[in-house]
């Protein structure tokens, strides 16, 4: 695809996936390897009008991609410079919790008091969260924590579609290496961004899917995934927690299973 032709579409940077020894692969390997729920990132999918060759003027491998474990994962995010958001940030906010949690919690992006701590839901919507895990006998030395963007967007706004797309190999590959067994996904932003989807979080509150890292490898285990709403919206709309209740049981379901039977 043409510098110019992403230009016009506001693209500024275009990820690749894991670099590829292609001299070394059979065609049929070098396709590149999703999981049938997950479908491709844009970056992935082929260039028609190039006939499927890369414009390697405006693509790179996302630097994510090389950490090999979360410590290096945090370096390599602390000195990306591909999100603009990180300018005007204080922190790079990476996690909270166990790293050996079974359940991984995704929300959307730091507050102010996340942003000023260093650390995700410290705020009022950290609060809410932290009384959620609570009635089904989980805190954050049961759980681990994470985002979408690890950096504040100015206001609290919503990140963009193009600083989403920026971050979003940073939690791919965080989930990769992490191996939780569960996902909550935490309100529309981190659903629609992982499960790549236009659909609305209304719809897909609630309902188990699997999910695999779009770069995962083929003897990656696919992860049991819920989303569930965002605890910001909950605190906007109180009426909602009765839902968000239903999929916090069905995740103790799932975590007294595992439990009985390991
Ligand atoms: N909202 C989020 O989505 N993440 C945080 O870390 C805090 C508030």
């Amino acid at each position: 695809m043409s510098r110019k032709f992403l230009h016009t579409l506001g693209v500024s940077q275009v990820f690749q996936e894991m670099p590829r020894d292609r001299l070394n692969e059979s065609l049929s390997q070098a396709a590149p390897i999703t999981s049938a729920k997950s479908p491709p990132p844009p970056s992935q999918k082929k260039d028609v009008m190039s006939g499927g060759q890369e414009d390697t003027s405006v693509s790179k491998v996302h630097p994510a991609y090389a950490a090999k474990n979360l410590q290096e994962l945090r370096h390599i995010m602390e000195s990306f410079d591909g999100c603009h958001l990180k300018l005007a940030a204080t922190n790079t906010v990476f996690c909270d919790g166990n790293p050996d949690a079974d359940v991984m919690l995704i929300g959307e992006a730091p507050g102010e008091e996340e942003d000023k701590q260093g650390k995700p839901f410290v705020g009022r919507s950290g609060q809410l969260l932290d009384k959620m895990l609570q009635a089904i006998g989980l805190d954050r030395t049961s759980v681990y924590i994470s985002n979408i963007v690890p950096w504040r967007p100015p206001a609290n706004r919503q990140p963009s579609t193009e600083e989403i797309a920026a971050c979003l190999p940073f939690i791919e590959h965080h989930i990769l290496l992490k191996k939780p067994k569960f996902l909550l996904l935490l309100g529309g932003v981190a659903t629609k961004s992982l499960l790549y989807t236009s659909e609305g979080i209304m719809s897909l509150r609630g309902k188990w899917r699997a999910y695999t890292p779009p770069h995962g490898d083929k003897g990656f285990e696919p992860i049991e995934l819920l989303p569930t709403y965002h605890p910001a919206f909950l605190l906007r709309s109180p009426g909602q927690k009765v839902y968000a209740w239903e999929d916090l049981k069905s995740l103790k379901e799932k975590l007294n299973k595992i439990h009985y039977m390991g």
